[in-house]
């Protein structure tokens, strides 16, 4: 059994059943997280967006004063639209790079395989697709210049709490000393905000996680009946963490395939992401037990979001 089939199956037959959000991720999804970020109320790409709209020339003198020959590798790019604010202005600095994106789905590289270079005349783009880590080590053996890391998109919050050091100090064990590392945070903000960007009124964010369900029934020959699920996100203001469901809305069995049937009760929850927010301290302290110095802050406006750039030491 492959490892999308293995990760469902022990997802739902666990006690609370949960599903892995890094699966929402299909040619549907890529669709739907793209609306979502067209969404009013996802605050967070327009705030990131800002940041790179307004800051790219200092972020990347700041990255220039300390290397000029280096990978730039990007962590789960999208369709690069914040980070190609950065490209634009290192290329225009004549540094000398290669980037490479990393993500789960193919659809994504090849995309920009084909469009940054149309963008960006001369770029050279070296798409790869895969877990972010496994991508990142690998790296270490294809190039020996130094690398600038970039994780936007407060796509570490989507990491539980509880892994995000372990996550980090497994991430810093990929990079050398003098490495760059710039990962974008959410910060904590009115609770109202935060749980309105994932329940947004045209129900696009409710589509994006329903949408598993109908991977999983295409994939795995399962029968979920979407419409006996709803979308059920909740905002916890004192640990930060913004979590969606999907909950049943009836005594129900589902069959997963060949694999077996799972049995929801009436109010049953699959807990389907979270979407960690933090405080700028929280990551000072992430990032030295990590093993980094913290070299910038880049805050938007309102000081919603937050692009830290930290040193590997
Ligand atoms: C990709 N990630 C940072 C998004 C987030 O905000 O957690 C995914 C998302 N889920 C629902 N809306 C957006």
């Amino acid at each position: 059994m492959d490892e999308f089939s293995e990760d469902i199956w022990s997802g739902l037959r666990s006690e609370p059943k949960y599903l892995q959000s890094k699966y929402f991720y299909d040619v549907k999804g890529d669709a739907l997280f793209r609306e979502i970020m067209d969404c009013p109320e996802y605050y967070l790409t327009r705030c990131e967006m800002e940041i790179f709209q307004t800051q790219s020339t200092t972020i990347a003198k700041t990255i220039l004063s300390r290397l000029t020959e280096f990978d730039l590798i990007e962590l789960g790019p999208g369709d690069a639209t914040k980070s190609i604010y950065l490209l634009e202005a290192i290329t225009t600095q004549n540094a000398s790079f290669t980037y490479f994106p990393i993500d789960i789905s193919e659809n994504v590289i090849d995309q920009l395989n084909l469009n940054l270079p149309k963008r960006i005349p001369g770029i050279k783009v070296e798409g790869l697709k895969g877990d972010y880590l496994e991508m990142l080590g690998k790296m270490n053996g294809k190039s020996a210049r130094n690398k600038v890391v970039l994780f936007l998109g407060s796509n570490i919050g989507n990491i539980p709490l509880d892994e995000t050091a372990d996550f980090l100090k497994a991430l810093k064990s990929c990079l050398s000393p003098g490495d760059l590392l710039l990962t974008g945070f959410d910060l904590k903000k009115d609770p109202a905000v935060i749980l309105a960007a994932y329940n947004d009124a045209a129900g696009i964010t409710r589509q994006f996680n329903l949408n598993l369900l109908q991977r999983i029934n295409d994939t795995l020959g399962s029968d979920f009946n979407l419409s006996h699920f709803e979308h059920q996100p909740e905002y916890d203001e004192s640990t930060g963490a913004c979590k969606s469901y999907l909950v049943s809305l009836k005594e129900q069995v589902v069959h997963i395939g060949s694999r077996g049937h799972i049995h929801f009760k009436a109010g049953e929850r699959i807990f389907m992401e979270v979407s960690q927010k933090y405080s700028a301290d929280q990551m000072d302290t992430f990032a030295r037990e990590a093993g980094f110095s913290i070299v910038s802050h880049y805050f938007d406006t309102r000081s919603w979001f937050l692009d830290a750039l930290w040193l590997a030491e």
